[in-house]
């Protein structure tokens, strides 16, 4: 974990009444932080704008939140951009999230750059239109030397979909006489996951209040702390998540066990 104290401090300086920095523990922050960025079409819709803007709205949020991310300490930032059944909306929604997303890593990669934060993608990009894919690979070779924090975008990403892929892959690895079926355990089915190199998520953020993972890194959040919030995402501001990093402070973690006194 890379803190730089002094950006932290100014980062936080404006501070409203009920949250500041002196609020959280600096030495327990979460390594790995996850959100479910959800709301924006309800924000959009709240201000009689078509969904699309709120979407747009939303890249602030995340580009706060990838800051604030960094400025805490936090090893690893995955977020939740498109899934597997959001293919279900209109075309243009679609269309108009594509583009965005190519669009917004272009011009965010100074970010990544300036911050030392190395980009990895979870889910089937592949399959995603060329223009897309061709700026995240880009985006996946720029960043690849970074050291600092790693973002993981999770795009065209289903929960139960990795967990099939990961299936097949072990069943391929028995079938090619790589792998005897007494070895495939917990770490080898981890291993053929998309977060194969992250630790799993300590702390997992939904906005809007929605209260479902979405089929969102289920074998993953399997201990994970949730933290669900009514704020719409292009409302969520870095003051919001460290309520909620607070929040995740003042939890027992037990994995099972009892409480540690
Ligand atoms: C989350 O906001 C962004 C994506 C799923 C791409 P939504 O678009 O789901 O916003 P609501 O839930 O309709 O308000
Ligand atoms: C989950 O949000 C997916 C993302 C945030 C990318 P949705 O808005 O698609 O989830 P549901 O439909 O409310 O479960
Ligand atoms: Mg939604």
């Amino acid at each position: 974990m890379q803190r730089d104290e002094q950006k932290l401090r100014a980062y936080f300086a404006d501070a409203p009444e009920d949250i500041s920095l002196e609020d959280v523990d600096l030495e327990r922050i979460p390594r790995h932080v996850s959100i479910i960025m959800d709301g924006n079409g309800r924000w959009a819709q709240s201000r009689g704008l078509a969904r699309p803007q709120g979407h747009v709205a939303g890249v602030d949020s995340l580009r706060e939140a990838v800051t604030t991310s960094v400025r805490l300490g936090v090893d690893y930032l995955s977020v939740y951009a498109f899934s597997t059944e959001n293919w279900r909306r209109p075309r243009e929604e679609v269309n108009l999230l594509m583009h965005l997303f190519a669009k917004t890593l272009i011009k965010e990669l100074p970010l990544f750059d300036q911050e030392n934060v190395r980009l990895k993608f979870l889910g089937d990009i592949e399959s995603l239109p060329k223009k897309t894919y061709d700026v995240f690979m880009q985006g996946l070779e720029q960043t690849a030397g970074y050291d600092g924090m790693t973002f993981a975008l999770a795009v065209n990403y289903g929960s139960r979909a990795e967990l099939v892929r990961g299936a097949r892959a072990l069943a391929q690895d028995v079938a090619a006489g790589k792998l005897a079926p007494e070895q495939i355990d917990e770490a080898a089915l981890s291993q053929r996951l998309y977060t194969a190199d992250m630790p799993d998520p300590e702390l997992l953020i939904r906005t809007s209040g929605e209260l479902r993972l979405s089929n969102y890194l289920l074998w993953q959040l399997a201990y994970t702390e949730f933290y669900v919030t009514d704020v719409l995402w292009p409302d969520f501001t870095k003051w919001d998540y460290l309520r909620a990093v607070r929040a995740f402070e003042g939890r027992g973690r037990r994995f099972g066990g009892v409480v540690q006194s």
